[in-house]
């Protein structure tokens, strides 16, 4: 058993609770911290935790605390991970790590020095379709991985603070990127370097200092190309699908919208369908396990049994550090409209990796460019002469 301090008791707080202490988990959460006594009561009621309190350091320090979660607004993040360096505490944190790559880096080099378990809670590489997916990427099924696209829109978030530029620390590009970045990387592959970013943002109807809605593609030192879509502007619920691409083949995934599970109401006695649904009557998209669906789960059970192994985590400090670092580069994009270079002051993928040749052999004298089965029964080669350069067809028997 995982004894469990939670800080923070709003929404993710209460995803990360069901998740944690559902079908008969074994793990527990002893202490909750939140900021107004109402919500500490009521969390510690609904989750039968004995220990509450609107003082954060007395939750970490709390003698039966074993790890702490955070799911606190991301200009707290750096505090609770810094009480948790203190107390010698394993920690866990929510996403993104940092409002930028500084305040990552501080916290990375924090909990390392401390010497204490620290893991990135990025769900959406837990889920079971990505989990899936990742599998038959890394078995080799698509080939050399081209291109990798996340996209993550929904109208909005539904407290003040991410509204707050110097809260939050950004707007959708660092809420919603931080998922999308990571999903790209890990197809990508998490050792090879994100290089540059281009990135598009722009504040198009929300009345905020941050954009509201972004496009971005992030270059790898492999050659291949990471991109991201992310709004807080979409109407009709959560978006988000996931695609990548190889030279042998492709996954698309729709993680939440039209999963094949579609419903019609009048609206007679309805109300939750599923996060971020802006509508409860007409045809619907509910979300079948969202815990499940989202990754919560599997993202628990690889943080535990990571700790209780005395190893690290798929995610880690050092990934919520380079999404920061790939997001910041985004940012001066956005301002700047030129390429801009992901600044990574810590690395421990590989380097000087160089771009994957182009050139397939046909045969001594060609490259193959393209072979093609047409409709009326011809089997069709084009080639490349490696000399001349000249392309040229052939029809095989
Ligand atoms: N899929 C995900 O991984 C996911 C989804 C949503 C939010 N998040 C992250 O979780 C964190 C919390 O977001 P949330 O959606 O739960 O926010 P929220 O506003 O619903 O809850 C925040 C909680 O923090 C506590 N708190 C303490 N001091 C506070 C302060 N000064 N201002 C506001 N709240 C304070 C309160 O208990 C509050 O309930 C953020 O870092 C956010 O990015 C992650």
């Amino acid at each position: 058993m995982i004894r469990i301090a939670m800080l923070g008791s709003g929404f993710i707080g209460r995803f990360y609770a069901d998740s944690l202490l559902g079908q008969r988990s074994k793990d527990k959460i002893v202490s909750i911290y939140s900021r107004r006594e109402e919500s500490a009561r009521k969390f510690a009621k609904d989750y039968d935790c004995k220990h509450w309190t609107t003082n954060m350091e007395e939750s970490i320090a709390h003698p039966e605390v074993e790890v702490v979660c955070i799911s606190l607004p991301n200009n707290l993040h750096e505090a609770a991970v810094l009480l948790c360096c203190k107390h010698k505490k394993a920690v866990i944190t929510t996403k993104p790590l940092g409002r930028n790559a500084a305040e990552a880096k501080r916290m990375l080099e924090a909990v390392e020095s401390a010497g204490i378990f620290n893991g990135y809670l990025e769900d959406l590489v837990y889920t079971p379709k990505f989990l899936k997916a990742h599998e038959s990427v890394k078995n080799g099924a698509l080939g050399r991985i081209l291109w990798a696209k996340s996209r993550e829109t929904h109208p909005g978030p539904h407290s003040d603070w991410f509204w707050d530029i110097e809260q939050a620390g950004g707007g959708c590009i660092l809420d919603l990127g931080c998922h999308c970045v990571e999903i790209a990387r890990s197809f990508i592959g998490k050792d090879i370097k994100p290089i540059e970013v281009m990135c598009w943002a722009d504040t198009q109807v929300k009345p905020i200092d941050a954009e509201d809605h972004a496009i971005a593609l992030v270059k790898y030192e492999n050659g291949a190309i990471g991109q991201f879509e992310v709004s807080w502007t979409f109407r009709g619920g959560l978006d988000l699908r996931d695609e990548v691409m190889g030279t042998e083949g492709t996954i698309w995934m729709n993680n939440f919208l039209r999963t094949g599970f579609e419903m019609f109401t009048t609206g007679k006695d309805t109300d939750y369908v599923a996060e971020k649904a802006e509508s409860n009557t007409g045809w619907l998209f509910p979300v079948g396990d969202e815990l499940n669906e989202l990754g919560y789960n599997h993202m628990f059970t690889d943080m535990f049994n990571s700790l209780e192994q005395k190893k690290a985590p798929k995610e880690t400090f050092y990934d919520g550090y380079v999404v920061n670092a790939v997001l910041d580069a985004a940012y001066r994009s956005a301002k700047s409209k030129q390429w801009e270079p992901v600044k990574l002051e810590i690395w421990r993928g590989r380097t000087g990796v160089s771009k994957d040749s182009h050139l397939v052999d046909y045969d001594k004298d060609h490259y193959l460019v393209k072979e093609e089965l047409t409709h009326y029964g011809a089997k069709k080669v084009i080639l490349k002469d490696k000399k001349s350069g000249k392309i040229s067809e052939k029809v095989l028997d």
